[in-house]
């Protein structure tokens, strides 16, 4: 049976929002003047509720901080021209919250209070939502495990949230990566399937030694013999090499993009070459020397198209064609923002 939810709200007594500067905004450091939050107890969901934005209460023994037991979702609202709130992708976005949520032993979310949650939130915060160009409203959903107890064990406490920021582009410019050829993001086995706090936690480290080197991130590779191509930076990474498109084939070790897919679907949809196949890093390496490798870029929620300008391998830099020559990249980020915009119609009914 489908329950109704019932969200208690409670309004800032002051809005932050005067205070903002929309035309200079930064990615991930200013949040909206409210949040939500929910309980998982004995067993089921409740206790929804639309806060003001602050710190909250957590044990210190809770396993989300000593374990790491803690997923997230990163999603994007728009103003439609009729200044209505959209949202791309939510329901893809919550599949994949509950993919993550099995693996980490978490409760799934139903799609009704997330759903419901969502729209409450965002309608709350609606002055929130950025109309400049290249601008949007973060949205971050997670979860948590709220127990007290530092045994390991499956948790039988948790806490839901959503919190939103307005934000500008993640990356301001294309970016360099190197090819990793010692650190691993992922496992065959481990969670790199799973949107996993401690998947990002460890991809610091090494991530920090290649900017020290003067790169902004990384492309890793697998972790058995780092000999395929996997993710870029916290991205899915994606190449045009002669005149097809080709990224690596979704596995457990590679986290299954919703952008990755919806720029896989409007290539398709327009007749491009698609291949989702392993890509070797001797592949990628010897194209980059042939002068094959027209475009690579990264894609992902936050930064949507990251052009990759260079990419470094052993001690070599391999410089890409200008972004202004990437026909492919430059048309599908024009494509998906005016989608996202409600300004170009929107054949896969993704926009909600
Ligand atoms: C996203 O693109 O939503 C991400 O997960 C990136 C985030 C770690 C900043």
């Amino acid at each position: 049976m489908v329950e109704t939810l019932k969200i208690e709200i409670e309004h800032v007594k002051r809005s932050r929002l005067p205070e903002v500067d929309f035309t200079n905004l930064p990615f991930g450091k200013v949040y909206s003047d409210h949040m939500l939050m929910a309980d998982f107890r004995k067993g089921s969901w409740g206790g929804f509720r639309i806060l003001p934005y602050g710190h909250i209460p957590v044990s210190p023994a809770t396993p989300a901080i000593h374990y790491g037991q803690s997923i997230f979702e990163g999603m994007k609202a728009y103003h439609s021209s009729s200044g209505e709130a959209m949202v791309f992708r939510p329901l893809d976005n919550l599949k994949r919250l509950n993919i993550s949520a099995e693996r980490m032993c978490m409760p799934v979310l139903p799609e009704e209070f997330f759903m419901e949650g969502l729209s409450t939130l965002i309608d709350t915060d609606r002055r929130w939502i950025p109309s400049q160009e290249g601008a949007s409203l973060y949205i971050r959903p997670f979860m948590f495990s709220a127990d007290e107890y530092i045994g390991i064990r499956p948790s039988q406490d948790f806490t839901f949230m959503i919190i939103l920021s307005p934000a500008g582009a993640y990356y301001s410019t294309p970016v360099r990566v190197k090819i990793e050829t010692h650190y691993t993001r992922a496992v065959q086995g481990g969670t790199g399937y799973a949107k996993a706090a401690g998947n990002y936690g460890g991809s610091i480290y090494p991530s920090k030694l290649a900017q020290d080197q003067g790169y902004h991130q990384l492309i890793w590779t697998d972790g058995k013999a780092h000999q395929y191509i996997e993710e870029s930076g916290t991205m899915n990474v994606m190449f045009v090499i002669d005149d097809t498109l080709v990224t690596p084939a979704l596995s457990d070790s590679i986290l299954a993009g919703i952008t990755r897919d919806s720029v896989l679907k409007l290539a398709r949809h327009w007749g491009m070459n698609v291949e989702e196949r392993k890509i070797s890093v001797k592949e990628l390496v010897d194209a980059l020397e042939q002068g094959r490798v027209k475009e690579a870029f990264g894609a992902g929620t936050a930064a949507t198209i990251a052009h990759i300008e260079v990419i470094g391998h052993e001690g070599v830099d391999h410089r890409l064609p200008p972004v202004e020559k990437r026909e492919f990249a430059n048309k599908v980020y024009k494509e998906l923002e005016a989608i996202k915009r409600g300004t170009k119609p929107d054949p896969f009914g993704w926009v909600v």
